[in-house]
């Protein structure tokens, strides 16, 4: 089976509130999209990584891995999905795709290859996810807590998300051009009617969101074996 990865990263991260956007930000020796691409990069099983920028990038060209062989860049859109799309135009319709958030650089080779091995049990795709910790609340507008909701059966929806290349590329336009509401591939096939598995995933694999989330990855980082 032929395998790509997509990623993307033409957010600029404005709940980050940096100077740069957060995938071009310092973490340990390199930055974070940079993190991210080597261990996609050198992922034996994955052939072809499609990355997609913003129109106005100017720091992706510096990067090291930008002249890596394997490597494609496509212009992104306005959305996370607009962008995961424009990626997927430029993919072998015969391949399945890992599609990975820029902003999670503590990713790890053992669990890609769990997600990719999934795919006996899951034949229409995977995601990986983390099982939720805490008591979870539903609320009303004022803030008041109107449920407990039952934790056991929920999960946190992480990156990498493993499908085939035409159904995601099918069902992620159709899917916009209806106006759903897409936060993630999963969503898009669970759209079509499609139920997508989920792949218990490392909790260290998180999105780097605030500035908090820097020292922690920055950690996670340091004890990794990839
Ligand atoms: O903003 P958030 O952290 O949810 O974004 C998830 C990923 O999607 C990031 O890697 C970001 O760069 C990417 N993204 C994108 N195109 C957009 C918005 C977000 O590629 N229009």
């Amino acid at each position: 089976k032929q395998v790509i990865a997509v990623v993307p990263a033409a957010g600029i991260g404005s709940r980050m509130g940096a100077e740069r956007p957060k995938q071009y930000l310092q973490l340990n020796e390199q930055c974070i999209l940079g993190h991210t691409l080597d261990c996609l990069l050198t992922h034996p099983q994955i052939s072809t990584v499609i990355v997609a920028l913003n129109p106005s990038d100017e720091y992706f060209a510096q990067l090291p891995q930008a002249s890596n062989a394997k490597l494609v860049t496509v212009i992104g859109g306005g959305e996370r999905a607009d962008s995961v799309l424009a990626a997927l135009k430029l993919a072998d319709e015969h391949s399945w795709v890992l599609v990975h958030d820029a902003a999670r650089p503590c990713l790890s080779h053992h669990d890609i290859d769990k997600l990719i091995a999934s795919d006996s049990m899951f034949p229409q795709g995977a995601i990986l996810g983390s099982p939720v910790r805490d008591t979870m609340k539903r609320t009303e507008v004022n803030g008041e807590i109107s449920d407990t909701v039952c934790r056991e059966q929920l999960w946190h929806a992480l990156t990498p998300q493993y499908f085939p290349v035409r159904e995601l590329k099918n069902n992620l336009s159709a899917a916009l051009v209806e106006g759903a509401l897409i936060t993630d591939e999963a969503s898009a096939m669970q759209w079509a009617g499609i139920k997508p598995g989920i792949v218990r995933g490392r909790a260290d694999n998180i999105k780097v969101t605030h500035p908090d989330d820097l020292q922690l990855a920055s950690l996670f980082l340091d004890n990794l074996n990839r």
